[in-house]
């Protein structure tokens, strides 16, 4: 278990740097935390990390975004499961095409979907400490 602090948000490209040296060749990362944990603000951070240039936001109404890297060319899917009703929505976005398909996955709320998730799927977790820093622990 490894475990990186984000001091505030001007430090959150050092962390995002050290996130994906430790990547690996793993390919679907799970984020847990409470709303406002810095979910999606480090998911962002990590795509521009992994040069994405277009802009990176929750995929509210799709429940998934595809981004890809300007530098590699290699596709990131970002998904936040937090307004899914029923599983059914999640099998019929067809997702095992996108869990199973190499590229990297970034995911939101996979607690929604636990049982869909990969054996393999990386789980990162997002706390807030008392004086704003956050705690990643992968
Ligand atoms: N590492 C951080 N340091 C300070 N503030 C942060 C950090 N990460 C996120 N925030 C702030 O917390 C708020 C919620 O972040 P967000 O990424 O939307 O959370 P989540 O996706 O987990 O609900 C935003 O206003 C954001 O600016
Ligand atoms: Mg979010």
């Amino acid at each position: 278990m490894t475990e990186l602090v984000i001091k505030d948000t001007d430090h959150i490209g050092e962390t995002a740097r050290e996130f994906v040296r430790l990547m690996g060749d793993d390919t679907v990362f799970a984020f847990y935390g409470k709303m406002g944990a810095g979910k999606t603000t480090f998911i962002k951070a990590l795509c521009k990390e992994l040069g994405v240039e277009d802009e990176v936001n929750s995929p509210t109404f799709a429940i998934v975004n595809e981004y890809r890297s300007a530098t590699t060319a290699e596709l990131i899917y970002h998904f936040d499961f937090y307004r899914i009703k029923k599983l059914e929505e999640v099998y019929d976005l067809g997702y095992e095409d996108y869990f199973y398909s190499g590229a990297l996955c970034f995911i939101e709320w996979p607690e929604l979907i636990d049982d869909l998730l990969p054996s393999d799927a990386k789980k990162v977790t997002i706390t807030e400490n008392s004086d704003g820093s956050r705690t990643i622990t992968v």
